[in-house]
């Protein structure tokens, strides 16, 4: 089955311009139990329908997710875009923390290869740029990966456009990873979507779901489990996903008229920001791909895309 594609990496290759966010399957989001024969078999069934780009990071679980990765690809390497992610660890007190010193960061990419079992990652990113080390010295490091055959292109995450000139100045950004939902618009504000969009760099949009809340799954009053994301997040506090709720409606209306599911719409509003965006919706299971795939081609009208751009700011910031 042939996707929808979009051009991404050093080399412009195509990928389904829907891929998949691998993170739910070990990190982050635990209302439901993590199993991981559900969640490999979910990335198998990805890469069955076409999806032929997978997101991780060595932090998720952390290293679990990886692995997960790396087992699901077994046989299934050919074509598909595999990004991971240097910089980050979960310290002692379960924190997570920033290292992005060049050794960290080439010790990183050897550990990453070895959890997911291949010989080279397609897409490496600095998970985030570390205040205690200047862009250019970490953007260096993961520049000679690329020369050393490690990596094949190199991106960065959630970083300011200074940040991305930067790094651009010194070897080709592939891509910037960043959150950029209909209830978060900091790229399209600050400047990184366009600058992507004038530099021919891809912009892979994380949280298009609004980390599930925007699908409308989450039922008023949820409680979340110990380590989960969304327990200390204020834009789940009880007051904030009442006051959210506007933007859950109005995409539930357009799903509505569409005869589309939620995150089809969610997925559609991100695509339709720009030719160099690709959307990694996460989850840990088969149907909730299954259905972000049946959404492929889903393009909204621009009466459609006015209205959810009318919606107000959300409340509660995005990261605690
Ligand atoms: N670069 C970064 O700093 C960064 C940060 C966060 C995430 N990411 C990457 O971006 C990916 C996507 O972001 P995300 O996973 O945080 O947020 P997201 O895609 O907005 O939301 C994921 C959540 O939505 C739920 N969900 C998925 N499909 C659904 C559907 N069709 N209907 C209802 N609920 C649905 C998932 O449930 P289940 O858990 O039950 O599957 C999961 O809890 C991650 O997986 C990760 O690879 C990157």
């Amino acid at each position: 089955m042939t996707l929808t594609q979009r051009s991404i990496g050093a080399a412009g290759q195509q990928v389904s311009a829907i891929g998949l966010g691998c993170m739910p399957a070990s990190w982050g989001y635990r209302l439901e139990p993590q199993d991981d024969a559900t969640s490999i078999a979910t990335i198998e069934r990805a890469l069955a329908l076409g999806v032929t780009h997978l997101d991780t990071a060595a932090v998720y679980g952390p290293e679990h997710n990886e692995r997960l990765v790396g087992a699901a690809l077994r046989g299934r390497r050919e074509g598909v875009l595999v990004a991971s992610k240097a910089g980050l660890y979960v310290d002692e007190r379960l924190t997570v923390q920033r290292d992005a010193r060049p050794e960290s960061l080439v010790a990183g990419c050897e550990a990453s290869l070895r959890r997911l079992a291949i010989d080279v990652i397609d897409l490496f990113y600095l998970h985030r740029v570390d205040p205690a080390v200047p862009v250019e010295e970490s953007w260096g490091a993961l520049a000679e990966l690329v020369t050393a055959g490690k990596v094949r292109s190199i991106g960065l995450s959630e970083c300011s456009v200074d940040e991305l000139a930067r790094a651009h100045a010194i070897h080709p950004v592939a891509a910037l990873q960043s959150e950029m939902s209909l209830w978060t618009r900091d790229a399209l504000d600050g400047g990184q979507l366009a600058w992507c969009a004038a530099n021919g760099v891809a912009f892979v949009a994380f949280g298009v779901l609004g980390r599930g809340y925007l699908t409308g799954a989450l039922p008023p009053g949820v409680v979340f489990p110990e380590r989960d994301f969304r327990r200390t997040n204020p834009r789940f506090t009880p007051a904030a996903m009442e006051a959210n709720r506007v933007h859950v409606d109005a995409v539930a209306a357009v799903a509505l008229e569409r005869g589309a599911r939620p995150s089809q719409v969610l997925i559609a509003w991100a695509l339709a920001q720009g030719p160099q965006v690709l959307a990694i919706p996460g989850t840990k299971r088969a149907a909730y791909v299954e259905e972000h795939v049946a959404g492929d081609g889903l393009v909204l009208s621009s009466a459609d895309l006015a209205r959810l751009d009318a919606l107000p700011p959300a409340l509660g910031n995005r990261y605690a």
